[in-house]
């Protein structure tokens, strides 16, 4: 008897602190007028937070929307096909539709709290000065911390082991994820003050940008380990074109051949590393030995043995300790106006290799460039003119080639200054 508690408490001593779920408010918590429920964005001398939160999530932040998009015609054929009887309340669609509210406000959608962190424990202190440090203590996700904000949306938008969109969920329709951080941020829309540029961060986007691209291949990498360990092959971390296009005499496949590659062998998807290797070539040059070792050796593992789960797993563990070193390097480096145009120059100059990753490689690079000139130029609405046609080139993936849209590509590039 004694025994068996003295065991239970070494095995709970082994756990530390053992982390007790704490509870969600749910948004109509945050939406009081003095709080987060303000109609305009407040004068940055009369409050440190804009106070119109709530009013951008309810009324332009798809992620309020979320879990009605569970009842649209789409999401219930997608529920047809797999057997989910309500997608409503079927956790395979919940875990990222719904989040961060009690179960009876799951309507909520993607709440506040699903990237805040529950509050039960910082709501009453969050709202005094200088309070941001104790509510991280208590269970606020600190979302000032660029690889915890990454890690945070990627968990959605590109998902883990417990939010899953695997080739299964692809199959039954559901929209194929791809993700840049400070693109995202931007579209959500944002509902904060934006970082001012400061002694050591001269350009705050694009170190989100740069952060952002290294943390997707950690956590890209991990969640690929995670599946091959589980259930390999999985399509969904595959080039999905490379299955899905037209048998075609003039295929830009043969055109641009394989690489390294045995032809029709598989490729890994390329849309966490490709533009990455061009950001370390440039910002991180001593560590591009290693990374492009890392990336190369999942890639091929991949492709030449493919059945091989444990291989693939082991390669990929190496390449998610490059991507966390490259995101503990990124976190801190200053980027600057000089440095942004650069990494511009490097992309266009490597786009023809990059564009041979197919689609989601494309898309990418382009929502890259446009981060990139964004902030260079300070002015989102001025880059859009300049970014639409790549945008809307990348709408008709069946007529997609790596010429046409590297020519697109450059044009674009070049018209940053
Ligand atoms: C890993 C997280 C995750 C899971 C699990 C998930 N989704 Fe999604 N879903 C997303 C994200 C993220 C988007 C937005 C993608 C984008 O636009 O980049 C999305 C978009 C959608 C859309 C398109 C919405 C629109 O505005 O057009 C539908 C429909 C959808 N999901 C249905 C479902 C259904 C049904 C399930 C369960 C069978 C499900 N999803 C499971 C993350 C997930
Ligand atoms: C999809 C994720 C997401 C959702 C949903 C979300 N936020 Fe945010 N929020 C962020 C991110 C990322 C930031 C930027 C972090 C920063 O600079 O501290 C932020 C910043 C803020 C800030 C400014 C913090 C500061 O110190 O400047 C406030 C206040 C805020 N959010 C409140 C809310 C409220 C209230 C809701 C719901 C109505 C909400 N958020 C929903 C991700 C989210
Ligand atoms: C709990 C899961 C979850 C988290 C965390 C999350 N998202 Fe989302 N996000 C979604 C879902 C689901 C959708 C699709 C909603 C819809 O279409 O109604 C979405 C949609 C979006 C969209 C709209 C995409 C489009 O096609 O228009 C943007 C932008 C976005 N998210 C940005 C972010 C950013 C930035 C973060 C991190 C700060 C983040 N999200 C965190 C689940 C999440
Ligand atoms: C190794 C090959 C392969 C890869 C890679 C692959 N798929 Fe598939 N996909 C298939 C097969 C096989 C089917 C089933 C076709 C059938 O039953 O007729 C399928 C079916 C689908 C379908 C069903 C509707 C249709 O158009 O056929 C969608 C959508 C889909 N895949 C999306 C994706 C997405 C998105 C990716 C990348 C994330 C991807 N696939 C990667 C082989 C692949």
């Amino acid at each position: 008897m004694w025994n068996q508690i003295k065991l239970v408490m070494l095995v709970l001593l082994a756990l530390g602190p053992v982390a007790v779920a704490q509870k969600y408010i749910g948004a109509g918590g945050c939406a009081s007028s003095n709080c987060h429920g303000g109609t305009s964005n407040a004068d940055e001398k009369d409050s440190r937070i804009w106070g119109n939160e709530y009013a951008i999530w309810q009324l332009n932040d798809k992620h309020s929307k979320a879990s009605k998009v569970l009842m649209e015609p789409r999401s219930k054929r997608m529920a047809e096909i797999l057997r989910i009887a309500n997608p409503q309340t079927d956790a395979k669609c919940t875990s990222c539709h719904a989040a961060g509210s009690p179960e009876k406000a799951a309507n909520d959608g993607v709440a506040c709290e699903a990237c805040h962190g529950p509050a039960e424990k910082w709501l009453g202190t969050h709202t005094q000065a200088n309070s941001h440090a104790a509510s991280v203590a208590t269970g606020m996700v600190d979302t000032k911390n660029l690889r915890l904000r990454a890690g945070n949306c990627l968990e959605c938008h590109m998902g883990s082991k417990d939010r899953v969109v695997d080739h299964e969920l692809y199959a039954a329709g559901h929209p194929d994820l791809n993700f840049e951080l400070d693109t995202f941020t931007w579209a959500q829309p944002v509902h904060h003050r934006q970082v001012k540029a400061s002694a050591g961060n001269s350009l705050p986007r694009v170190r989100a940008w740069a952060v952002g691209q290294a943390t997707g291949l950690a956590e890209g990498m991990k969640l690929l380990g995670t599946r091959a360990a589980k259930s390999w092959p999985e399509f969904a971390e595959m080039e999905c074109y490379q299955c899905h296009h037209d048998l075609r005499q003039d295929s830009w496949r043969l055109e641009r051949g394989y690489g390294g590659r045995k032809p029709g062998s598989l490729q890994l998807n390329m849309a966490r590393s490709e533009v990455l290797r061009v950001l370390v070539a440039q910002l991180a040059p001593d560590l591009r030995g290693a990374v492009d070792a890392a990336l190369n050796e999942v890639a091929m593992t991949v492709s030449t043995q493919l059945g091989n789960g444990a291989a693939v797993q082991r390669a990929a563990q190496k390449a998610a300790g490059v991507g966390d070193q490259l995101a503990t390097r990124f976190a801190q480096a200053d980027f600057t106006p000089e440095n942004a145009r650069a990494v511009v120059r490097a992309l266009s100059g490597d786009i023809n290799r990059i564009a041979g990753g197919g689609v989601h490689t494309a898309e990418v690079a382009t929502m890259s460039l446009d981060s990139l000139s964004a902030a260079i130029s300070g002015n989102n609405a001025g880059t859009q003119q300049t970014m639409a046609p790549l945008y809307d080139y990348l709408e008709h993936p069946s007529v997609y080639t790596p010429a046409g849209f590297a020519a697109l590509f450059r044009k674009a590039a070049g018209a940053v200054n």
